[in-house]
């Protein structure tokens, strides 16, 4: 909720929830991505040999510089790929064990899988209420959508309150929510975020750090894109770090957060123990950028 009492500290979640869920098999994760390639307008790479797996009730990070090619990966996932010019031209991608490499977006949402795009993005022109409806197109059922989107006031009760609003007139924060809330309206599986706490103030970081805790207990699995590798180490299970369009590292994310070179390149922490901005530690070791 907005303005609740208890924000929880930033630190490590206990990472004891199993790695799968009970209906799921090792061999059959939620979201299993291998040896992925990507290439944009048929010339520029955009990822090479990806490989990463979601379990069920998990949250995973994917973190990583700017141009590192995480939402080409989400966009990979979504089939969003085919409206930057770009493709799939290797590798497979597997949502509760069906195969959606190159499916329509509109069928992998209704396989399971609703992403919040970069930029927060809502229809600014439209009220609140329509820009919800907007997610539930694969729905149909008109009860079942009202329902829903009550559902979302109540985990979003601001945008109960503002629900006739143009949502052109809400905050950066409330217009993430509302992002968040729409793609949840399509009830997935499988959320993913595209650095859902970019631009906003640090307390509202704190909020959405929240809502995702909340959407992940409600029984949401969550992969989580952000630059801010604070946030997202503290309240992931696992993580990868993406460079150059490859994975560079893995690993559960008590372990990368301790990790030195996760510190230097995406905590602001040196070996040293004094802290650096991102900005200083990327253009002195890192030439990831597009
Ligand atoms: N539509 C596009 N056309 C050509 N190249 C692109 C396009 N979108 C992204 N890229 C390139 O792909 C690489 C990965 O970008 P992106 O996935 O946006 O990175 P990130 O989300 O990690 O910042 C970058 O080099 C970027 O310039
Ligand atoms: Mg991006």
């Amino acid at each position: 909720m907005v303005g609740r009492e208890t924000t929880r500290p930033m630190v490590g979640r206990e990472t004891t929830r199993p790695m799968v869920g009970p209906d799921a098999t090792a061999a059959d994760p939620l979201l299993a991505v291998a040896d992925l390639e990507v290439v944009y307008g048929r010339q520029i790479r955009g990822l090479r040999g990806v490989s990463l797996e979601v379990g069920s009730g998990e949250i995973v990070a994917l973190l990583g510089a700017n141009g590192a090619g995480k939402t080409t990966l989400l966009r990979a996932i979504t089939g969003l790929l085919r409206f930057h010019d770009g493709a799939i031209t290797g590798g497979r991608i597997r949502l509760s064990g069906r195969d959606i490499t190159d499916a329509a977006p509109n069928v992998i949402v209704r396989a399971g899988a609703a992403q919040v795009m970069e930029g927060r993005r809502v229809f600014g022109e439209m009220t609140v209420e329509d820009n919800l409806a907007t997610g539930a197109i694969v729905r149909g059922d008109r009860r079942a959508m009202a329902a829903r989107r009550e559902e979302m006031y109540e985990l979003f009760p601001v945008l109960a309150e503002r629900r006739a609003w143009q949502a052109g007139y809400l905050s950066g924060g409330e217009q993430q929510m509302l992002a968040i809330g729409r793609a949840l309206m399509s009830s997935p599986s499988l959320l993913l975020l595209d650095e859902p706490s970019l631009g906003l103030a640090p307390l509202i970081v704190e909020q959405i750090r929240d809502f995702i805790i909340e959407v992940h207990d409600d029984g949401t699995t969550v992969l989580l894109v952000e630059q801010n590798a604070a946030m997202a180490l503290s309240i992931s299970d696992r993580a990868y770090v993406l460079q150059n369009g490859s994975i560079a590292m893995t690993g559960p994310s008590a372990r990368l957060r301790d990790d030195p070179t996760v510190q230097a390149l995406y905590l602001g922490i040196d070996t040293e123990g004094g802290r650096r901005s991102y900005r200083d530690v990327r253009s002195g070791t890192s030439g990831t950028g597009s």
